[in-house]
């Protein structure tokens, strides 16, 4: 060991604290057409590093009618001209893939966007089977990484018009509007088309337990589905969304539980949450991420659109809530430090995993030789005073968070991005500088493309 001084060189103490990687946000909205007031790569970013994640993954989004995905991903690529704090790349998510479209893909696979993210649901961006079969063969060619949003629209528009006669429009219907079952059935039938092409797939925030129990039985038959929760489907239920909730932070405001509006909704109690816990808990959850979504709440084009003339209308209310600063806290303090998972298994949802799903694994998602320096530092166990988190805590440009009220039992103390220390609790929080976050083109997914020979009904 030397004994000689290094200068120019920062110390961090770390001591008795874990250090795990720097978490990997692989699922964030940030400045998207459909998010009018929501936080912007500058403020996204900002909100990322104070809690510990030092990568994260947006969305650059072909509106329908779109055929040129070049000018799609160029109008993305220009609100990251603001600067981040932290490392960002891009999903495509496509709402629209004509023959002409999917004849692009390779294209963006060159720029680094080797992920794409289609939905099954909502008017502006679904698309039906045959589609999603034509975007699968594409994917399985081209080893893209292919995330999607599975619930069924038919249900939801059909339950929708049911509650719209019986006026039933205030923010709680949302989640009746949108049952365990729309979702339940949606994973399964994509699951099924994605082993009718042979190419893996990854459901991404799955709610309930029934429909994880589809990606586990796919699992146990050595198919490559895979599962992505947020922390909404572990802390939150369907009961927030009611006036005068007790965990509200202004019960009195009726319109309250528009905050917790997103989709898939939280679902209705406790016994729900524990079973998105076991998943986690016994493998078959592959990722965890925030989906963090928000809009401002006081705003005419924020949460408050869906309050027309004094009355709630929850189908006009933006779906989604922010969440990217308390992910990596709330899976450590209410997972490891609770002992429900062990630490590895932290470290593989918040980092790893995602990683290596999104073609990254060459320099992020582990502490080792060669690999970029992104680094969380906790307090020791118990060396931090538990705090009950508000909204002026964080650092987002949103009026309000779902997690307010919580208890944290720890935080990151530090967190360093490619070597540099980016956030300091104690001494200045925000200590990077906007700017220094780069792109990340990313590589192809260790686990995309074909297991076998393609079905010649397909070819
Ligand atoms: C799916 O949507 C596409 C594009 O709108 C349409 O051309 C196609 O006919 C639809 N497929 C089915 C089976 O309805
Ligand atoms: C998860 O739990 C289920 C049900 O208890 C079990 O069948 C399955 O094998 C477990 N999976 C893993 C990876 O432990």
């Amino acid at each position: 060991m030397t004994t000689e001084k290094i200068t120019g060189t920062k110390v961090i103490d770390a001591e008795g604290a874990y250090i795990t990687p720097g978490g990997i946000d692989a699922h964030v909205h940030l400045d998207q057409d459909d998010f009018p007031n929501g936080d912007t790569f500058e403020t996204g970013t900002r909100s990322a590093i104070a809690g510990g994640t030092t990568s994260i993954i947006a969305f650059a989004l072909q509106p329908k009618g779109q055929h040129d995905l070049e000018k799609a991903v160029d109008n993305y690529f220009e609100r990251t001209e603001c600067g981040a704090y932290c490392d960002y790349g891009f999903h495509l998510i496509l709402s629209d893939p004509t023959p002409e479209v999917l004849k692009q893909l390779p294209r963006m696979v060159e720029r680094g966007l080797t992920s794409l993210k289609v939905f099954t649901t909502y008017p502006m961006y679904k698309i039906n089977d045959s589609e999603l079969l034509d975007v699968l063969l594409e994917t399985r060619k081209l080893k893209i990484t292919m995330m999607i949003h599975a619930e069924n629209y038919d249900v939801i528009k059909y339950l929708n018009e049911k509650l719209e006669q019986k006026k039933l429009t205030d923010p709680y219907y949302h989640a009746v509007s949108r049952p365990e079952e729309a979702e339940d059935e949606a994973s399964y039938r994509v699951i099924t088309l994605s082993k009718f092409v042979d190419t893996p797939i990854l459901i991404v925030h799955m709610s309930c337990e029934a429909s994880i129990n589809h990606v586990e039985n796919a699992q146990k038959k050595l198919l490559p589905v895979y599962a992505e929760t947020c922390p909404q489907y572990l802390f939150l239920t369907s009961d927030y969304l009611k006036a005068g909730c007790e965990h509200h932070v202004h019960p009195e405001d009726p319109f309250e539980g528009a905050k917790y509006i997103c989709s898939p909704p939280l679902r209705a109690d406790t016994t729900e949450l524990d079973g998105v816990w076991r998943k986690i808990q016994n493998g078959t959850v592959t990722i965890f991420s925030s989906d963090h979504a928000p809009s401002i709440y006081e705003h005419p084009n924020g949460k408050k659109r869906g309050l027309i003339n004094g009355l709630p209308h929850y189908q006009h209310i933006p779906n989604g809530l922010s969440g990217v600063e308390t992910r990596v806290p709330l899976l450590f303090c209410y997972g490891v430090e609770t002992g429900r998972i062990t630490p590895q298994r932290f470290v593989e949802l918040c980092s790893t995993n995602p990683a290596k799903i999104y073609g990254l694994s060459e320099t992020k998602g582990s502490i080792g030789v060669g690999m970029d320096a992104d680094i969380t530092i906790w307090y020791p166990k118990g060396k931090m005073l538990p705090f009950e988190l508000t909204n002026e805590m964080l650092h987002h440009q949103i009026d309000h968070t779902a997690f307010a009220g919580m208890t944290f039992t720890n935080w990151p103390k530090y967190t360093v991005v490619r070597g540099e220390l980016v956030w300091d609790r104690d001494n200045g929080g925000i200590v990077g500088k906007l700017g220094f976050g780069k792109f990340l083109k990313r590589g192809a997914s260790a686990l995309a493309g074909p297991r076998k020979e393609l079905n010649p009904i397909l070819a």
